[in-house]
């Protein structure tokens, strides 16, 4: 069963908030390390703080949210073995899980609504990697030293 690690700032907290109670209609465990909602709480931290643990358990997703999904995106991508991915739409989400091995999803509260945001993630939750040769390949290029 998937398992995730939450983290939102001030800008992505509320669509946070309704993306909490998707994972709990699905029955979907998860760990939140969203801070309180405080002006201040700066994304760099909070998605490192997420990504790391991703990359360390290796077995768990990543749920970043803040306003644009940018930031927490960039940040989370500094680790290596971090896959984050930035989308709006659920077909992005399935490509992301299937030709990327992404592991960490990145939505923007101020861009995307709550429905559209469930949608995406339902999709991300239903999609896998696929091990296809070339896929393997590439993923394993984006850890490698060029
Ligand atoms: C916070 O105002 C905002 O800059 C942040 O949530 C995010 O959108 C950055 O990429």
């Amino acid at each position: 069963m998937t398992t995730f690690i939450l983290g939102a700032d001030h800008a992505g907290f509320a669509l946070k908030e309704h993306l909490r109670k998707v994972l709990d209609q699905l029955h979907i465990r998860y760990e939140d390390l969203s801070p309180d909602v405080v002006e201040g709480d700066d994304y760099p931290f909070i998605a490192k703080r997420v990504a790391k643990l991703v990359v360390e358990k290796g077995d768990v997703h990543g749920l970043l949210v803040c306003g644009t999904g940018f930031g927490m995106d960039i940040a989370a991508n500094r680790l290596r073995g971090a896959r984050a991915v930035v989308v709006q739409t659920a077909e992005e989400a399935r490509l992301a899980r299937e030709h990327n091995h992404a592991n960490i999803l990145v939505l923007g509260g101020r861009i995307t609504e709550p429905a559209q945001a469930s949608h995406i993630l339902k999709t991300w939750i239903d999609s896998h990697p696929s091990y296809a040769q070339r896929h393997v390949r590439r993923v394993h290029q984006l850890d490698s030293d060029v």
